[in-house]
């Protein structure tokens, strides 16, 4: 079963609004004349109205990075599912390692912002993937199934709104990239371990993403990988010719 490429943007903590906006308008045109891979583009919230204006209704979906759990009430400084919504947002991440090994998010943390992104019709990006000392250690498959279930079977029943960021930490913003093997060893795993926790026909069909250092250099090799559906893409997304490299690689 044919699996369709998802290729997405994070744009992290960067970009002023003029820059954003930008940035926007060249991965939008530049994707105009691409088919046959989904692109998505993860803008930081106080943009995200600006860039919705410029991606929604295009063929480059609007992604929010992050995602409180609880729709409205008194948590200062928070940002609701409904809000993202409401600006046109189409897919969230979570349990980016950033989030979770930078800003403190438990996997406590991550379980119930995975529940409330799915639970309210985004699709869900979860980011797995294990440190320099856990693959050292040879911890890489525990570490990636325990983040793994942190994701509720029962809840989650469209493999079509579920895709598996494997971002190992010691290939993000490094230059350092996993081999193609090194990726497909551990994108097998999860689909396996997903096969377990679901069952295969849902695995079959959820993406699989890798991210962590891919660039238009790399991609294709790791993209032709039987179980890589995709990247996730930090610093080469920040501008849309090498992030337009990247999606063309996908196809
Ligand atoms: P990078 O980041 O491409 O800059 O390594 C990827 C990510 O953290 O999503």
């Amino acid at each position: 079963m044919a699996r369709v490429k998802f290729v997405a943007g994070n744009w992290k903590m960067n970009t002023n609004k003029a820059q954003a906006v930008e940035l926007a308008k060249g991965v939008v045109d530049g994707a105009k004349s691409i088919t046959g891979v989904e692109i998505g583009v993860a803008a930081p919230f106080v943009y995200l109205d600006a860039v919705g204006q410029v991606v929604n209704g295009t063929n480059v979906l609007l992604g929010a990075q992050d995602a409180y759990f609880e729709n409205n009430g008194a948590f200062t400084g928070e940002i609701s599912v409904a809000m993202l919504k409401d600006l046109g947002v189409k897919f969230c991440l979570t349990g980016h390692s950033e989030r979770r090994h930078v800003i403190g998010e438990t996997p406590e943390l991550v379980g119930k912002k995975a529940a409330a992104i799915y639970g309210n019709g985004l699709i869900l990006v979860h980011c797995v993937g294990e440190k320099l000392e856990e693959r050292d250690a040879n911890k890489t498959l525990d570490v990636v199934k325990a983040q793994i279930d942190e994701l509720d079977n029962k809840l989650i029943d469209d493999p079509a709104r579920l895709v598996i960021a494997y971002e190992p930490v010691w290939a993000i913003g490094t230059g350092r990239t996993a081999t193609d093997e090194q990726a497909q060893e551990v994108h097998a795993f999860i689909r396996e371990y997903l096969g377990k926790k679901w069952n295969t026909q849902f695995a079959e069909q959820v993406r699989i993403q890798y991210g962590g250092s891919m660039k238009p250099e790399n991609a294709r090799g790791l993209m032709s990988q039987k179980d890589v559906d995709g990247g996730l893409i930090g610093g080469a997304a920040l501008k849309a010719d090498s992030f337009l490299k990247i999606v063309e690689a996908g196809k």
